[in-house]
């Protein structure tokens, strides 16, 4: 097949108009999450330079899923109340959910569709870097909401014409990053990781996003890689975000291995993350309000 698609990756950074962005508050509270020194108060304030941020914090920390007895009205009363953690999970999900949360035409992806993927990936892999401790799990969930940023950003510039790509993928017994990489000399994963460079996102976060299909290659090796693979194929085992492209996905069992995760103790994750994806949907609607 010819190359009917001429965009080059930088055409699609560089023509960031139209892309996602990622403010300077959700990136500082990223790179909060690998130090152990951050305080309280620092989080609240960097999540305050962000309006809109701030809001779906607030929104999310009053959502029925945290069954507060009372109104938690400020951002340092959330971080006390939830947790760091919780906030900083909160903060990441507030930041991408406007754009993730938009229907990917070209994925067959409809509303909140991309996002269900993402957000499934995210709990999925935290869920496995916990279990694991081979990766912190703030990173393996950011990593996990951003895997597929590069759809994001491929969905805008070719929409319709990815259609194409997955009919050539069937046809030819390819996955679908495979084909992405026929016709058009990359695939999303690179796209997102060039993205992600272009917003200055942390290094290992990238890994996530640039070997979510392709665990083992990650050179060198980090387990977010894995749990990311992993998380994904647990989103999409429950029906999140199968798409297009979710069939053609190749799954790499190296990575219970690697991880050091047993079946039993996959069956018990497994079990766990259909009872914790339910709660959450009560959060979804909490933010979409
Ligand atoms: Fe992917
Ligand atoms: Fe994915």
């Amino acid at each position: 097949m010819s190359k009917p698609i001429n965009i080059t990756l930088d055409d699609i950074v560089a023509r960031t108009t139209d892309l996602p962005t990622f403010s300077a508050a959700a990136l500082e509270v990223m790179k909060m999450a690998d130090s152990a020194n951050t305080r309280a108060q620092d989080i609240a304030r960097v999540v305050s330079q962000d309006q809109a941020m701030s809001v779906r914090v607030l929104r999310l920390a009053n959502s029925a899923f945290y069954g507060m007895s009372r109104k938690v009205s400020s951002l340092p009363e959330a971080v006390v109340v939830l947790g760091m953690r919780t906030v900083k999970n909160l903060a990441m999900v507030a930041a991408t959910y406007p754009w993730m949360s938009k229907p990917l035409k070209g994925y067959d992806l409809g509303p909140m569709q991309m996002w269900h993927h993402a957000f499934g990936t995210a709990l999925g892999a935290q869920m496995l870097a916990i279990k694991s401790r081979k990766c912190d799990d703030q990173l393996a969930f950011t990593s996990g909401l951003l895997h597929d940023v590069g759809k994001v950003a491929l969905s805008l510039w070719i929409g319709e014409k990815l259609k194409a790509i997955v009919y050539y993928a069937e046809r030819e017994g390819l996955t679908f990053d495979e084909a992405e990489r026929k016709i058009l000399g990359y695939d999303h994963t690179e796209v997102g990781e060039h993205l992600g460079k272009n917003w200055n996102l942390p290094d290992d976060v990238l890994l996530g996003v640039r070997w979510h299909h392709e665990p083992a290659k990650c050179e060198p090796y980090h387990a977010v890689a894995d749990c990311v693979h992993l998380g994904s194929a647990m989103a999409m085992s429950m029906g999140l975000g199968i798409g297009g492209d979710g069939l053609l996905y190749k799954f790499d069992d190296g990575c219970y291995l690697r991880l050091g995760i047993s079946p039993d103790e996959m069956d018990s994750i497994t079990a766990d993350y259909v009872e914790s994806f339910k709660k959450y949907e009560s959060m979804f609607q909490a933010m979409a309000a």
